[in-house]
């Protein structure tokens, strides 16, 4: 019997703010499609009419939420997503770039607000009724790097977690560790030095996401 061959399709990139996932997202989707494929690129919270309407409750008015609801909130946009957006696009054999996904709620509410990580992750894999990502990049950067990025660009643009007054570095500083500590466990997992100019970070990316769909490792 001959193995089914596992092709790489589902692209998530991952990293603490200020780690310049957005454009990254962007750039790889247009670097892929330049090679010939078929890409999808999207991001949570959003993603999906529901998603954007959790995305302005929990990083617009509804500062200050419990991190649990924060958690529930961000998985039961994610579920949207999958059945909505992501799952479809794979199903038609559309390669799909995702601007965070499982990881961001592991890292940010699990290691960094400090709930039980392993009960994070299976939220996660409720949410998204156990489909993984095929390739994970990491953009790393430090807090500091990310912090100052983020205050260099529209202020309109920062969140909750990034306010002046409400900033907490010990918080970001568990992120970025829960992070690194996640993508220590080698798999699916790439991490990319996000502190250097967006033109090499991207060169890299691209590497990683073409290597991928072409080796389907
Ligand atoms: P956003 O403005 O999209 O930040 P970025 O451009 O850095 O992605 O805001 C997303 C924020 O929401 C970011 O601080 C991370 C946080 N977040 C979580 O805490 N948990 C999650 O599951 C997700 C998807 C995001």
């Amino acid at each position: 019997m001959t193995e089914p061959t596992h092709s790489v399709r589902f692209i998530t990139l991952e990293g603490p703010d200020g780690s310049g996932k957005s454009l990254q997202a962007r750039l790889l989707g247009e670097r892929l499609r330049a090679a010939g494929h078929d890409v999808v690129v999207t991001r949570e919270p959003g993603g999906t009419r529901t998603g954007e309407q959790v995305r302005e409750i929990v990083l617009g008015a509804g500062r200050g939420l419990d991190p649990m609801a924060d958690a529930l909130l961000f998985s039961a946009q994610r579920a949207q997503h999958v059945a909505e957006v992501i799952r479809p696009a794979l199903e038609a054999g559309r390669v799909v770039v995702c601007d965070r996904h499982r990881d961001s709620t592991i890292c940010y509410q699990g290691y960094g607000s400090g709930l039980d990580v392993e009960a994070m992750r299976a939220l996660q894999d409720l949410a998204t009724r156990g489909l993984l990502p095929d390739l994970t990049i990491l953009l790393d950067v430090s807090v500091d790097v990310g912090l100052e990025r983020r205050r260099a660009g529209r202020p309109d643009e920062l969140n909750k977690f990034e306010l002046d007054g409400a900033f907490d570095r010990g918080y970001h500083e568990r992120v970025r560790a829960g992070y690194l500590s996640e993508a220590a466990a080698g798999g699916r997992w790439r991490i990319v030095d996000a502190s250097r100019d967006p033109g090499a970070v991207a060169a890299d990316v691209a590497a990683i996401a073409l290597e991928a769909l072409a080796t389907g490792r």
